[in-house]
């Protein structure tokens, strides 16, 4: 029977039928559906609609679908469940007859839809927190092999300073960090439950919200049943989060497949995240890269989806929002498949650390190092920073880099250079030269590590709430 049957006279047209049935995706809301049933089957004894027997009839056949669902595959293959509620539903009565029926007393698949979506992403949430904190651990066990190696850090993918390969990877994790954090806020507002928002106006008799919320492990329950019905904020909060994240993703791809060039050779392809070529012998390509790349699209794709989706949608709930089901597991899907390889992708990738030192001490990226020695010296900063100019002007005329430029050429500039210029422009000096909190000095660089641990193991702590 159909949920909704009554007042119609013709049957729905076959095509339309089948073309609006959300059941093909929505039926991995089963777990949380049964739950939130689950919850709701108790409000309504409490309120006196069921009697304990019509309870435990319910909660018995409850727990049979969600056992059946986990042992027979086929069990949901039902070609006519037209979404989660409506196979719960016709399950019941299956399973106990008439009484099945007494479950959807006073509720709506309105506010079933926004509860069960909730856990879904919430569940989520949780899942990630812990495949983000191993992501950027990796990151971290990275940095603090790197030790003291440098690597030239680049602004307008041009070489500007040398930095420790810590602090470029530590770059990496405070990405990271913040998208866990904006996760776990993300996760407050996801937290509360709308059952008891009914149809619209609220339920139908008078239910415990708070308990019902409590019992599955909510914040409390929604304040409007209007915006509880028609909410879809935190499913887009929620994918927005991960659309940076892949962003974060995407940019740290992108820089991989740049330095694993021979242009760079600063990191070597591990073959076990690497693919040939059917044409080119010679060839070991980026593929897990360009697909962690090409994957950013599509959950920013989702992101935008959910977006367009709701934002010309009059209160409260319409139909549209069941399309706002796919994007939301699509992108935490991706997300969730994407975060183990990254991580092994990390703790196997080789880094050319010679190239790497060897790139960070040419290309006057001791220039402004140089500058701050004539500072030093009591020559404006304008004024050295234009001597130390015409200083490189001379060595890229001569084909050398500042610290092989004679004395007397240097003090022809200014005659503020003396002997001690030369031991200032060593690659210790010039990184120890930014010696502030954030900088690349090393200590500095040892303090942020050891902060990026501590804000690493935190992620791990929550103990999520389980819905079975
Ligand atoms: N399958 C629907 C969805 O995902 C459930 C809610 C249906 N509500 C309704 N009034 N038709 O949105």
């Amino acid at each position: 029977m159909k949920m909704w049957s009554g007042r119609f006279r013709q049957p729905l047209d076959p095509e339309f039928e089948k073309w609006q049935r959300s059941f093909p995706y929505d039926r991995q809301l089963l777990p949380f559906e049964l739950a939130a049933s689950r919850a709701h089957a108790n409000a309504l004894e409490h309120a006196g609609v069921l009697s304990s027997e019509d309870l435990s009839e319910i909660v018995k056949a409850l727990g049979e679908i969600a056992r059946r669902a986990e042992s027979e595959p086929e069990f949901l293959n039902d070609p006519e469940a037209e979404d989660v509620h409506h196979f719960v539903e016709k399950q019941l009565a299956a399973l106990i007859g008439a009484t099945g029926y007494k479950l959807h007393t006073g509720r709506s698949r309105n506010e079933q839809i926004a509860t069960d979506l909730r856990l879904f992403v919430r569940q989520s949430i949780d899942t990630l927190r812990n495949l983000i904190a191993d992501w950027i651990e990796a990151i971290l066990t990275r940095a603090e092999a790197a030790g003291s190696a440098a690597i030239p850090a680049y602004t307008h993918l041009q070489p500007a300073e040398p930095v420790l390969v810590a602090h470029w990877l530590l770059a990496y994790g405070e990405m990271f960090l913040r998208d866990a954090t904006r996760l776990a806020d993300c996760r407050k507002r996801v937290n509360l439950c709308p059952l008891g928002s009914g149809a619209v106006a609220g339920a139908t008799l008078t239910i415990n919200r708070q308990t019902m919320a409590a019992e599955l492990g909510f914040d409390g329950p929604t304040a409007n049943s209007i915006d509880a019905t028609s909410d879809r904020d935190f499913a887009i909060e929620f994918v927005d989060a991960l659309s940076l994240l892949t962003l974060h993703l995407s940019r740290w791809a992108e820089e991989m497949i740049l330095f694993s060039t021979p242009a760079y050779g600063f990191v070597e392809l591990p073959e076990p995240y690497s693919t040939g070529s059917s044409a080119m012998p010679q060839k070991k390509n980026p593929d897990l890269l360009e697909l962690v790349r090409g994957k950013a699209a599509r959950v920013m794709g989702c992101a935008a989806t959910l977006q367009t989706l709701v934002k010309g949608l009059p209160l409260a709930y319409n139909k549209d929002l069941q399309e706002t089901q796919e994007p939301v597991f699509n992108a935490s899907d991706t997300v969730i498949g994407v975060l183990p390889l990254v991580t092994g992708f990390m703790n196997t990738v080789e880094f050319n650390e010679a190239k790497m030192n060897h790139a960070a001490q040419s290309g006057f990226m001791n220039a402004w190092a140089a500058a701050a020695y004539l500072v030093e010296r009591g020559v404006p900063s304008r004024l050295a920073h234009e001597a130390v100019g015409k200083a490189v002007q001379l060595g890229v005329e001569r084909g050398c880099d500042l610290e092989k430029l004679p004395l007397a050429d240097l003090q022809a500039i200014h005659s503020s250079f003396d002997a001690a210029f030369y031991s200032s422009l060593g690659l210790t000096e010039v990184l120890a030269l930014h010696d502030v909190p954030g900088g690349t000095a090393p200590r500095h660089v040892k303090r942020a590590l050891q902060n990026a641990r501590e804000r690493a193991a935190l992620l791990r702590l929550q103990t999520p709430a389980a819905i079975r």
